[in-house]
């Protein structure tokens, strides 16, 4: 199936995880790819994946940092001056981190908002007007990378739920925002998916088993299972869908 012919995308956090498995399948399916984010070499790495997955996939690398507006800049210039249009924007670029409330650092509370929930702002803002300027004919959508952790306060990770609430909210705004150019805003709610952001954890045998106990399927996801809803929802199958939430949780919340 071929999507996204003829499309352009930008894929943040491209580097890892879900943004990678994300990225290989736009490119497979047609688009032409910008991975953005922090590292060169992992950025590499996923462009070396889209290049052994399809003959003809086409990926670029624009080193970006999410949290910083003048980045943001930077790489709504580099995708205006070389492509001069942008139709799926894939905000997936997060950061995890472990503290109860009241031992919990300001400015680890203020790295957490800036990387999952500043930066949806700021890459939506920037890259918004590209696709705006796009127009519809290719049915523009932004997907916003949330978490089931947006539905469902978690322990030990209050600054992280919170961000992710904030995340699926403003996803709503959004949305409501875009309509009248024809751009669909949604949100995916991955449940626990096995990443580099999640590899530390499922190290211990007793957390992973506590995670498949409470997961109705009974096992971890998989990042290209995520990637997968992400793709749909970018696609034009999803065509009248916008301002939603799809939770891929593998039926946590029903336990
Ligand atoms: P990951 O750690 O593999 O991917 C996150 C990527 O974001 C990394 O490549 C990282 O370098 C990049 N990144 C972080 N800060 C950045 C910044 N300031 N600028 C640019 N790039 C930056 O982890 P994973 O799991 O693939 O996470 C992707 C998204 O999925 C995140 O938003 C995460 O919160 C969300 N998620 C993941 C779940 C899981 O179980 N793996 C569950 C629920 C949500």
């Amino acid at each position: 199936m071929q999507r996204f012919t003829d499309c352009v995308a930008v894929v943040t956090g491209a580097g890892s995880g879900i943004g990678a498995q994300t990225a290989v399948r736009l490119a497979q399916e047609g688009a032409k790819v910008i991975l953005a984010g922090r590292t060169l070499s992992k950025l590499q790495s996923t462009a070396d994946l889209i290049n052994r997955s399809s003959e003809n996939a086409v990926s670029e690398i624009f080193q970006t940092d999410v949290t910083s507006e003048e980045d943001v800049q930077e790489l709504t210039t580099f995708v205006n001056q070389k492509y001069g249009k942008l139709h799926v924007l894939i905000n997936n670029a997060g950061v995890s981190g472990k503290s109860r409330i009241l031992e919990l650092n300001a400015s680890e509370w203020d790295r957490i908002q800036e990387t999952n929930l500043k930066s949806v702002f700021l890459v939506s803002k920037h890259l918004g007007k590209l696709m705006m300027e796009t127009g519809s004919d290719h049915y523009p959508a932004i997907v916003n990378v949330a978490s089931l952790s947006g539905h469902k306060a978690g322990a030990m990770i209050p600054h992280y739920s919170s961000s992710k609430a904030a995340v699926i909210n403003f996803t709503k705004a959004l949305a409501a925002e875009l309509a009248p150019y024809g751009i669909r805003v949604n949100s995916v709610s991955p449940g626990f998916a096995e990443t580099p952001l999640t590899a530390d954890g499922l190290k211990n045998k007793r957390f992973e088993e506590a995670i498949i106990k409470n997961t109705a399927l009974r096992r971890v996801g998989s990042s290209e299972e995520i990637a997968n809803v992400i793709v749909f929802a970018a696609s034009k199958e999803a065509s009248y869908m916008t301002g939603s939430d799809l939770l891929v949780d593998g039926g946590w919340l029903i336990t």
